[in-house]
């Protein structure tokens, strides 16, 4: 500009220097041409030279971001692969803990029907002879008896006026009564003392200390010591009705099996029907409970049913089943868990159901399901083979 001013020439002219240099040129200084040339090319070769060594650069940062990629990602599966193993082992050692708590159960608890096992032997043994006693001696006591006032009669025949002193002690101890009163009292003693031995028989029948192999036994013998020892359970109560027993025997043969462990499982599946069906009838009992906790005569009718059968292919089946309040079909899966209980603390382990699968499915090869619906009931299906030692002796 200074330069445009100072020559007052007007711009697109060009000044005199610039002529100065046209002139070289003009004057063939090819040179200047070719160095200028030279000078173009030579910094388009370095401009050449950077470019392809800001592409190298560029390649060069491409790949190591690629590579960087790889490692992340192969980093990623890494850690994704870490993190489902440690899942993984997490769940192993939750599964692990399971099966110790389960095992660490059973055997608590087969320790503990082992030991009760024991002592119903024992009191059952010890019981049974003095009741023996009692039953053996009972039959003579009545003939006695009977021999006694018969004799008495004669007596009242013979001397139909006696002293006054006998007749006096007669009256006294009302004779008519008495005589009238002995034989009944003898009979009822006698029904009393046949209970007991019955409940004692039961007691060793369900034990069964004797039996701990595999053994034949006839299954209608098994419920039916069972129910004895329920009896008590069974009865009326002041909150709840008696519970019926409905008996559908089909016609078993004797079946192979450890018969202490099976009078078990119909302990475990009658004791919870018996549970089911109070609970049931307590809340009947406590909708219906009127004026004056007077409680009304519930309409409600508690029962379990008890079917056995023979099935196809040498298999029987024992049908338990209950009218209670039924099973909510969210925890039929559960119950066969061990420690699963719906019951308050103290009452309920949640071990019965479990104990009673294992028995069936693993010790019988049997099967034990549950069918269950709210409101109207449960059935427990047992079903075992009839035969058991061939296959044991084989295994
Ligand atoms: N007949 C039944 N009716 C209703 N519920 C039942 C019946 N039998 C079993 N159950 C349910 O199964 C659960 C598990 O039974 P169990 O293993 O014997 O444990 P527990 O009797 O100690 O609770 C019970 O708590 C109960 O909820
Ligand atoms: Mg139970």
């Amino acid at each position: 500009m200074v330069f445009i001013q100072e020559t007052g020439n007007e711009p697109g002219f060009p000044s005199a220097l610039d002529m100065a240099a046209c002139q070289q040129m003009q004057e063939g200084r090819d040179d200047c041409w070719q160095s200028l040339v030279q000078g173009l090319m030579q910094a388009l070769s370095t401009e050449q030279n950077r470019l392809q060594q800001a592409i190298a650069h560029s390649q060069h940062l491409e790949a190591q971001n690629k590579q960087l990629e790889e490692k992340l990602a192969e980093s990623e599966a890494r850690n994704h692969a870490l993190m489902e193993a440690s899942t993984a082992q997490a769940q192993q050692f939750s599964e692990t803990l399971r099966q110790l708590r389960q095992n660490q159960s059973k055997i608590v608890q087969s320790e503990k029907m082992a030991s009760l096992g024991q002592l119903v032997a024992g009191v059952a043994h010890e019981i049974n002879n003095p009741v023996n006693f009692i039953y053996g001696n009972l039959a003579h006591a009545t003939e006695y008896t009977q021999q006694l006032m018969h004799l008495l009669q004669l007596y009242q025949q013979s001397y139909p006026a006696p002293d006054p002193a006998i007749a006096a002690e007669a009256a006294t101890i009302e004779i008519d009564f008495l005589m009238e009163d002995l034989p009944k009292l003898l009979a009822s003693m006698r029904v009393g003392a046949e209970r007991i031995q019955k409940i004692v028989m039961s007691l060793r029948n369900f034990s069964r200390m004797d039996e701990a192999e595999m053994k034949a036994v006839d299954i209608h013998e098994g419920i039916e010591s069972t129910l004895m020892i329920l009896q008590n359970r069974l009865k009326a109560k002041p909150d709840h009705p008696e519970i019926q027993v409905i008996k559908e025997y089909g016609n078993l043969p004797p079946v192979e099996c450890y018969a202490g462990q099976l009078n078990q499982v119909l302990m475990n599946i009658l004791v919870n029907a018996i549970d089911a069906l109070e609970e049931k009838s307590s809340g009947e009992l406590g909708m219906e409970n009127t004026q004056a906790g007077v409680p009304n005569s519930p309409s409600y009718a508690p029962w379990i049913r008890i079917r056995t059968q023979c099935l196809e292919g040498d298999r029987i089946q024992i049908v338990i089943a209950d009218n209670g309040p039924g099973i909510p079909k969210t925890i039929q899966r559960q119950i066969f868990d061990p420690f699963f209980t719906t019951k308050p603390v103290g009452k309920g382990t949640g071990m019965g159901m479990s104990i009673s699968y294992q028995i069936i499915a693993e010790k019988h090869r049997g099967s034990l399901e549950c069918d269950s619906t709210p409101g109207q009931g449960t059935e427990f299906i047992i079903q075992i083979p009839v035969r058991q030692k061939g296959h044991f002796e084989a295994a």
